[in-house]
């Protein structure tokens, strides 16, 4: 076969595999066998020394132009594979925007969480300010502050969990009226405060009972605060918690923090008063603890009962809660059953 022939042969097979080529690596191959160093062009070109010098410019030039031909054959069927190949990429990630998104379930604040701030809201709208307390709290705060020394019989209804002889968790809220009024300066205004939170108790949990569970305390102490403050005051709250035509009653009662101490009733809102399930046919429903500050316990807080009264209050969220939407068993808040939990959508998601 004459070199021309072979060249010719050469370019045939070299268009035909460039053709047949599916990928850019093949073409590759392609090109490294036909054009490179050790191909067969090469090969042809190093044996143009044995051709006489006639006839050695005419295969130099058709030898040059085949490998330009393959040269632009690769180069072209390149391009189209490029293409190709992003064609397919872009087909393989594609993201199809219409397909719906993974849901993110949503939760909700925790239904006592939502009453204790419907209940903050209320009094921060009449000027209170909110005050975290401690958890664990000391028996000087939690008891003697209050008025009951250590012997007082009235600890008994409190029993807790003691960390020490001295410390223990809080049983109530009370404690933080003591914290507040030791530090409050009655020449920036008078002292107004609630204070939400757990308190924990040495109780067998039942329906009405857990050893955790959640108080409000409220405060005021200024210049002549007197009962009426305290009546109107909580008339305001049941109002706004439970309906613009609730009225409350006061009866007497003991807490050694106050004299006089009263059990705040709320008129029921279920029946309005002419009796029902909810309020044991009576029309009432007792509601919270209240009283007139004890003067020993202003005195305690350096506070002056001869110029200074106050009032304070004990609610328990869990109880309005448990009211307010028939929940029957107290222990229900504690369980973290969502199926429990997501009935309380409330206003506000978080
Ligand atoms: N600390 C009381 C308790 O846990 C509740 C209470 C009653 C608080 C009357 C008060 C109050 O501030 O005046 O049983």
């Amino acid at each position: 076969m004459s070199l021309k022939d072979k060249l010719e042969t050469l370019q045939q097979t070299a268009l035909e595999q460039i053709a047949a080529a599916e990928n850019l690596k093949v073409l590759d191959q392609i090109r490294v066998e036909t054009l490179g160093k050790k191909g067969p062009i090469t090969e042809v070109l190093r044996g143009m020394k044995d051709l006489s010098p006639e006839e050695r410019p005419q295969v130099g030039a058709f030898a040059n132009e085949i490998r330009d031909k393959i040269s632009q054959g690769i180069e072209e069927k390149k391009v189209v594979l490029e293409e190709a190949a992003l064609e397919a990429t872009l087909e393989e990630e594609a993201i199809d925007v219409t397909l719906p998104g993974k849901q993110v379930p949503q939760g909700t604040r925790h239904v006592l969480t939502q009453i204790m701030e419907e209940i903050e809201d209320i009094f921060v709208g009449m000027g209170y300010q909110v005050v975290e307390g401690n958890e664990v709290e000391s028996d000087h705060y939690n008891f003697e502050r209050m008025n009951l020394p250590k012997d007082h019989p009235a600890r008994d209804m409190q029993d807790t969990f003691y960390i020490s002889e001295e410390t223990l968790i809080r049983t109530h809220t009370s404690p933080v009226q003591a914290r507040v009024m030791e530090k409050h300066d009655f020449a920036k205004g008078a002292l107004r405060m609630i204070s939400p939170g757990k308190v924990f108790r040495r109780d067998t949990d039942d329906a009405t009972h857990s050893h955790q569970f959640h108080q409000i305390e409220g405060l005021v102490v200024d210049k002549n605060i007197t009962m009426a403050d305290l009546k109107g005051t909580l008339e305001v709250l049941m109002q706004k918690m439970f309906g613009a035509d609730r009225k409350i009653r006061l009866r007497p009662s003991y807490f050694p923090f106050t004299e006089p101490s009263v059990e705040v009733d709320v008129s029921c809102f279920k029946c309005g008063g002419t009796g029902c399930n909810v309020c044991k046919h009576t029309g009432w429903i007792e509601i919270l603890g209240a009283g007139m500050v004890h003067p020993a316990v202003l005195e305690m807080s350096g506070i002056d009962p001869e110029v200074y009264s106050g009032f304070a209050f004990g609610l328990g969220p869990d109880r309005v809660a448990m009211l307010r939407y028939g929940v029957n068993d107290i222990r229900n808040f504690y369980q973290n059953d969502l199926r429990f939990l997501s009935q309380f959508k409330g206003e506000s998601q978080c």
